[in-house]
């Protein structure tokens, strides 16, 4: 499996299980399965509602041997509504008492976006349930990010859904630089220029929705979105290889230098997935399904941009 060294000494492994949309009941098993299939890496966060279900999973597999604590990669996030310097360590005690742990390996601010501490963990309904960028500013929380690493709380600490721009701004202020940028990527949505601009300066990229999400929430699909898996590139390929199409969306994440987080409940795809990480492409593979970008992505933050809020589709993906 190939894996980061990170500036903190540990390893990240490229893949990782996500966990979003893993419904309660089900994602305990689909952890404890995962473990059992060699996965060390679990990318979770507070809005997913299911950390106290992975917390008992994890620590059922610790007690029954499966596993060791320093063996495993957990990943968890801020909310939004939890930004602000003074907000941050509270809020990471509150997922490390769900997760059962003394530390997560890596904390990342969840979006650049900062709402009203009244809204809890959950998502905003008017403008009146945003705080606007000079109300919480990034660099405020980022303080707050540093001050849960140098308390040993996180073993790293990053950001997701940032662009460049965001990420220079950031470094200007920032006394810990990101390890790691989590943002959409897949074939349709490959974020080349991010990718180097990540690799230029010790980040790495992690990608979610690496398989195009297909289930993905009512309100963030439209109608004429494209369907990745269903793309012939992919599926010629796959039969070269006796692979399925997401197996050659695994694969070509991890041979391109990224890290990813596919998510899946079942076994026998939580297997095949994992397999996948290991399988090579060739150059002229890798080239074919570059071809595929256009553009596209799925999770445009939607939700953000409601009217009246102070942030818009602009300043969000700038
Ligand atoms: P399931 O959980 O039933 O396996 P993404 O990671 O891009 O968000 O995509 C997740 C979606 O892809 C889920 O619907 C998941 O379904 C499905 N999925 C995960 N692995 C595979 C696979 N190997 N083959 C087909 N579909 C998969």
């Amino acid at each position: 499996m190939n894996s980061f060294a990170m500036k903190s000494g540990g390893r990240m492994p490229a893949l990782g299980l996500g966990t979003w949309k893993s419904a309660p009941g089900e994602v305990g098993a689909a952890v404890r399965e995962a473990i059992r299939a060699g996965y060390r890496h679990f990318d979770c966060a507070p809005i997913y509602a299911n950390e106290a279900e992975i917390g008992a999973a994890l620590a059922d597999a610790i007690s029954a041997g499966e596993v060791t604590r320093d063996r495993l990669w957990i990943t968890s996030k801020l909310w939004g509504s939890c930004h602000g310097r003074d907000n941050v360590v509270p809020a990471l005690r509150r997922s490390l008492a769900d997760l059962r742990l003394d530390y997560v390996d890596l904390y990342l601010i969840h979006w650049p976006v900062a709402l009203q501490e009244r809204i809890g963990i959950g998502y905003p309904r008017s403008a009146a349930d945003f705080r606007t960028p000079v109300e919480a500013p990034l660099a405020e929380t980022w303080a707050g990010m540093e001050e849960a690493f140098s308390l040993g709380l996180c073993r790293n600490i990053g950001v997701s859904n940032f662009t460049a721009t965001k990420l220079v701004r950031l470094a200007r202020t920032a006394e810990i630089q990101p390890a790691v940028n989590q943002v959409e990527s897949h074939p349709y949505l490959p974020q080349t220029a991010l990718l180097r601009h990540c690799n230029d300066n010790g980040i790495v990229l992690t990608a979610y929705a690496p398989l195009g999400s297909g289930d993905r929430p009512a309100r963030v699909r439209s109608v004429d979105d494209p369907v990745l898996m269903n793309e012939p590139v992919l599926s010629d390929i796959a039969t070269r290889h006796g692979l399925a199409p997401a197996q050659v969306l695994v694969a070509w994440a991890v041979q391109r230098g990224t890290s990813l987080i596919p998510k899946s409940t079942n076994p026998a795809r939580l297997a095949q997935n994992f397999a996948a990480a290991s399988v090579s492409l060739t150059d002229a593979e890798m080239i074919a399904i570059a071809g595929l970008d256009r553009g596209h992505r799925f999770f445009k933050g939607s939700l953000w941009t409601i009217d009246g809020s102070p942030y818009t589709q602009k300043t969000l993906w700038d």
